[in-house]
């Protein structure tokens, strides 16, 4: 549990919103995941987060973020210089993939619910089948577990017939699929644009307040309509 969930008597005490978990794997679309990190750090959310063993090679080939050392200290260090985040350090944990034993991987541990994001579909296998084989698996059934909102931001294409039906598995159980998949409707004019229409999106499934994509409202043909 959090040092400031903990009251002296150690009986649990909640301080403003309960922490969000961010799983971060070896998946395409690393700036989806430090994009939302950076985004709940700043708006003065508590995250835990993990990356998976294999998200350094993607931050290395897509963020060009050289994590070098990959303990946690170090990590956080180089996260947060790479985000700007530096001011905020204190509301990110970050902890190491093999640490089965973090507080995140008790239901004891509250939180909002956890995020992958981008996820893979050896982790997304690997949550559908419960094997909780590393920390972001093993955060991931425990968020099931504890009937919390587990959302999946799933990157692949095109998809075998594997990935489809282990999402099937994950939303019968509660998670919320969602394709990484941006929309064309806010008429994007940047990359930047479509990121956090994806984010956007994530952020709104949490009912957190962002003007990050411009809404759909209806259609002025709609409106007429209705006059
Ligand atoms: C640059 C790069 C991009 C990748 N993109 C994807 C992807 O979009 N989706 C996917 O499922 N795996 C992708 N992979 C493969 C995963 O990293 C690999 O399957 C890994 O075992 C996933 O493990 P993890 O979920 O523990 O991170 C990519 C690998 C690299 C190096």
């Amino acid at each position: 549990m959090n040092d400031d969930q903990l009251s002296e008597k150690g009986v649990y005490r909640r301080h403003g919103p309960l922490p969000i978990v961010i799983g971060i794997t070896g998946a395409s679309g690393a700036i989806y995941g430090v994009t939302l990190v950076k985004f709940l750090v700043e708006n003065n959310y508590k995250v835990d987060l993990v990356l998976s063993s294999h998200a350094p090679k993607v931050f290395q080939a897509e963020l060009g973020l050289n994590c070098g050392d990959t303990t946690c200290l170090a990590m956080t260090n180089s996260l947060c210089k790479f985000l700007n985040i530096e001011d905020k350090k204190s509301q990110l944990r970050i902890w190491e993939p093999s640490n089965v034993a973090a507080s995140i991987s008790s239901g004891s541990y509250k939180t909002q619910g956890m995020i992958i994001a981008p996820c893979s579909m050896g982790t997304l296998g690997n949550i559908a089948a419960g094997t909780s084989n590393n920390l972001i698996t093993r955060a991931a059934d425990v968020t099931l577990k504890e009937r919390r909102k587990l959302l999946l931001l799933a990157r692949e294409t095109p998809l075998n017939t594997i990935h489809p039906r282990n999402m099937l598995t994950l939303s019968k159980m509660g998670a919320i699929i969602m394709p990484a998949a941006p929309g064309f409707y806010h008429n994007p004019q940047t990359i930047q644009d479509q990121i956090n229409f994806v984010i956007g999106k994530v952020l709104d499934v949490f009912d957190i307040d962002n003007e990050n994509f411009k809404r759909w409202l209806g259609s002025s043909e709609n409106l007429l309509l209705k006059i």
